[in-house]
């Protein structure tokens, strides 16, 4: 059903870090502008101090070009095992028509790790950066929760009759109880065990769905969200079809919460999210089991036409270094970080996406620096 062999499927608990105050992260910055903005926050996180052992890996389309190899052999039972966090640039690369490696590393990360939960923070920095008239950063903090392992993008379906006049594509949506019901329920717990940024309590679930048309797995979404937010008395529950949610995102994104939606809806309203924060370049993401060895990614791609010219936001990429030395109990490094990340903001000191003028690798030292300081 799918090309995807799931016979290495990983199952391993995270590794047992618990008698050593250090945590392991694989680095894999990949292609593009990941290649430049990994760079950037892996300093960042030397600065910070965290006790952190960092182990670059090379995969992606030049590994790819060079022999062919886009995961090595127990490549994802070997991030399970051995590290606690991976570290993850972007994938894609104009050579690699097929696209092949993007889709064999990042996907089968995310697959065959088994990483579901892929929680994509709305938070703005500075009201300049966003798009909005009269919009403050504290009307823009909400959290979309994104199911990460199935949907359409799990490569179920076929080509019949290519290249001629008959011919016919499928492309299937695979939505299974489990993993309905476990994005869900993490949306509902997340609510419950995260604050806003002002200290105020979470408290509202919405789930974003497309049930009128697309009935059959639309039914079980609903059906499934109305049982678990049954357990959840003091949440309200909320439902908008996912058209009508981009309407409002830009009309009033203060009313959002926490969204949970499929693989697919969103990943396209976490873009549509990531402009009401200054773009892509400033959209942080983690790809969370817990429990397990989870993945950390900036929201961007490897954006060819900037990359190689000292271009690209490294804040993306940064935040998301912030959220998983939290994800990894470092809490003061993290807070270190993301008031760093604001102050370079709130002084400009930023790429000309966001309305500076300095390089990648300025903006990225501007930002360790303060850190280190
Ligand atoms: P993209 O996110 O790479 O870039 C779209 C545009 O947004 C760029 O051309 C650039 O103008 C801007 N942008 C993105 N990140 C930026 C940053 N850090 N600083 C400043 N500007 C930034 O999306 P696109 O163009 O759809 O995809 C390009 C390649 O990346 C494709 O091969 C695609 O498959 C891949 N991709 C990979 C992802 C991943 O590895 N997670 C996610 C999205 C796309
Ligand atoms: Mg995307």
């Amino acid at each position: 059903m799918s090309v995807f062999d799931y016979s290495e499927c990983v199952n391993v608990p995270a590794v047992d870090s618990k008698n050593r105050t250090g945590k392991r992260i694989a680095v894999i910055p990949g292609d593009g502008i990941g290649k430049e903005v990994i760079p950037q926050a892996v300093s960042v996180i030397r600065a910070s101090g965290a006790e952190i052992e960092l182990t670059e890996f090379d995969w992606g389309a030049d590994r790819y070009l060079r022999d062919q190899t886009t995961v090595p052999p127990d490549g994802f039972a070997m991030l399970a095992r051995d590290f606690d966090a991976i570290f993850v640039g972007a994938f894609g690369d104009p050579r690699v028509k097929t696209n092949v490696h993007a889709k064999e590393i990042l996907l089968g990360m995310r697959f065959k790790m088994d990483l579901y939960a892929n929680v994509r923070p709305v938070h703005l920095l500075d009201a300049a950066l966003c798009p909005l008239k009269g919009v403050e950063p504290k009307d823009v903090d909400f959290i979309v929760l994104r199911e990460n392992t199935e949907g359409v993008y799990t490569d179920a379906g076929g080509v019949f009759k290519q290249g001629t006049a008959d011919e016919i594509a499928t492309q299937e949506d695979i939505n299974t109880r489990k993993g309905v019901e476990r994005i869900i329920r993490y949306a509902f717990q997340y609510c419950e065990h995260h604050t806003k940024l002002d200290g105020s309590p979470r408290n509202k679930v919405l789930m974003c769905d497309k049930s009128n048309a697309m009935t059959h797995a639309g039914s079980l979404w609903q059906r499934v969200f109305k049982e678990v937010s049954a357990e959840y008395s003091q949440i309200t529950a909320q439902h908008m079809y996912v058209d009508a949610l981009c309407m409002q995102m830009v009309r009033d994104p203060r009313q959002f919460d926490v969204i949970v939606t499929n693989n697919m809806f969103g990943d396209i309203i976490t873009d549509l999210a990531a402009g009401l924060q200054g773009g892509l370049g400033m959209a942080a993401s983690g790809d969370i089991h817990p429990g397990r060895t989870s993945m950390f990614e900036p929201v961007h791609g490897s954006a060819p036409p900037i990359a190689g010219k000292d271009m690209a936001n490294p804040f993306g990429a940064i935040l998301t270094a912030a959220m998983m030395l939290r994800h990894l109990e470092f809490h003061q490094e993290a807070d270190k970080i993301e008031a760093a990340v604001l102050e370079a903001v709130r002084a400009k000191k930023t790429t000309p996406d966001i309305g500076g003028s300095l390089g990648t690798m300025e903006a990225g030292e501007w930002v360790a620096h303060k850190v280190g300081s």
